[in-house]
């Protein structure tokens, strides 16, 4: 397993692209099996996740050709309604092809994905919203049998907002029979991006954008070709690199609109932020200014920006709190940001950061995505050498973050690990 190895204390100065929105391709490269045929998906960022639900597809029996950053998917021979459990596990988005399943053959069989780093992370409306529109499901053996001879439109409104659940039933919606009205739905901008992509292949959907969908089923859909959004998180995380360890970078790309909560974040513990066009300029000197940061569902502070929000707090001039009120239990970041010299002491869901002059490096283990970037991010600040190890998890979700950041002036490189 390769670890990521840092000499840090260096300022980042320069242009740093964006990549596709690793969150937004997901759904849509579900979504292409709502109708057999071919899509070219482009900006696609070069991803395991991607790959991961690649391999989904193609167990379905689609055909995916990865070039570059662009995806070729071929759906017309898919047959098997299955996603199976070695997958799923690895990736719980792999859960997003139960709906489009569900929809095109109505069968599906889709492995539960089990357990996370972050704790619970049940799917129960995702199937709620499944069985509204009329499907039947049980259990077996670990995956959940979904059949739905006829699926019927039907008002189903969401108790929590929950991206995955909107975009999930909203693709099982589009080839229902009658309206669909999904109240409470998720306004993330991947799942406006998904309602956008299934609007061009012929869907009826109303309120895009708006936390109320109206979907009029169609009797079929067509393939097309569709470019994905910049990644926000991706640009937020960079927005908090600049913030840990000072400089000036460009970043190209970007849709500073997906981002308001977190620039206004920024501004608060003192990063300049500018935006021209697709372009932020990014400028940090000295320490961050301490926050009160809560994270919340679109247009929210992103709970996807905790974890590097919590690095660049742990070197802010005082005292700051972040809460996490969508996964109160994702805080594996937050001994490994200790190990490396952060000051946070965790209440409930909140963790209480003693902003720090200076962070040491240290050996760290990376546990999730977001985890593990914030883990980068100190290492950049932290005097010394710092290992990330499991970057694994990181490869899940950043493309090439070493070679963005070293060509900033960071000293980051990858190596072979044992652990
Ligand atoms: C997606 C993102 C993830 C992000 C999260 C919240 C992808 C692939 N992943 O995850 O990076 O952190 O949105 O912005 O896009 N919930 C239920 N029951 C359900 C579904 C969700 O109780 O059936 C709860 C969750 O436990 C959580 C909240 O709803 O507390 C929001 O989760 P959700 O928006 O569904 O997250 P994901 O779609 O899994």
């Amino acid at each position: 397993m390769d670890k990521l190895v840092i000499e840090g204390g260096r300022q980042l100065r320069g242009e740093i692209a964006v990549s596709g929105s690793k969150n937004a391709t997901l759904p849509i490269m579900a979504a292409t099996l709502l109708a057999p045929g071919q899509y070219r998906l482009t900006r696609v960022p070069n991803l395991m996740d991607i790959r991961t639900m690649a391999n989904v597809l193609r167990v379905i029996g689609a055909k995916v050709e990865q070039s570059g950053h662009s995806l070729l998917i071929d759906t017309s021979h898919a047959n098997f309604p299955e996603a199976p459990y070695e997958l799923v596990k690895t990736m719980r988005a792999s859960f997003y092809v139960l709906g489009p399943l569900l929809a095109r053959f109505r069968r599906a069989r889709v492995s539960l994905p089990g357990g996370c780093a972050w704790g619970p992370r049940p799917v129960d409306l995702h199937l709620k919203g499944m069985e509204a529109l009329g499907a039947a499901l049980t259990l077996d053996e670990g995956y959940i049998v979904a059949e739905g001879q006829k699926l019927n439109g039907a008002k189903f409104f969401f108790p929590i907002s929950s991206v995955g659940a909107t975009g999930n039933v909203m693709m099982a919606a589009v080839l229902a029979e009658g309206e669909t009205i999904l109240e409470n739905a998720a306004i993330e901008p991947e799942i406006t991006a998904l309602a956008e992509f299934l609007l061009q292949m012929g869907a009826d959907i109303r309120g895009i954008g708006t936390t109320t969908l109206h979907i009029r089923g169609a009797d079929s859909l067509q393939p097309i070709d569709a470019e994905m959004i910049p990644d926000r998180i991706e640009a937020g995380s960079f927005v908090a690199a600049v913030g840990v360890v000072g400089g000036e970078v460009e970043l190209t790309g970007a849709n500073p609109d997906h981002i308001h909560s977190v620039i206004h974040a920024a501004n608060q513990a003192g990063i300049e932020i500018s935006s021209r066009g697709h372009s932020l300029q990014i400028k940090a000197n000295g320490r961050p200014a301490p926050l009160h940061l809560s994270t919340a569902p679109y247009p929210g502070f992103p709970t996807d920006l905790q974890a590097p929000f919590m690095a660049l707090l742990s070197v802010a001039n005082g005292n700051s709190s972040i809460t996490d009120t969508i996964y109160t239990d994702r805080f594996a970041h937050v001994p490994e940001l200790v190990r490396l010299g952060a000051r946070i002491n965790l209440v409930g869901n909140c963790a209480l950061i003693e902003g720090v002059e200076e962070l040491q490096g240290a050996t760290v283990m990376s546990t999730d995505i977001r985890a593990s970037v914030s883990l980068v991010l100190a290492g950049l600040r932290a005097q010394g050498r710092t290992e990330v190890l499991r970057v694994y998890h990181l490869d899940r979700g950043y493309e090439k973050i070493e070679a963005k950041l070293s060509k900033t002036g960071a000293r980051i490189w990858r190596e072979e690990g044992t652990l």
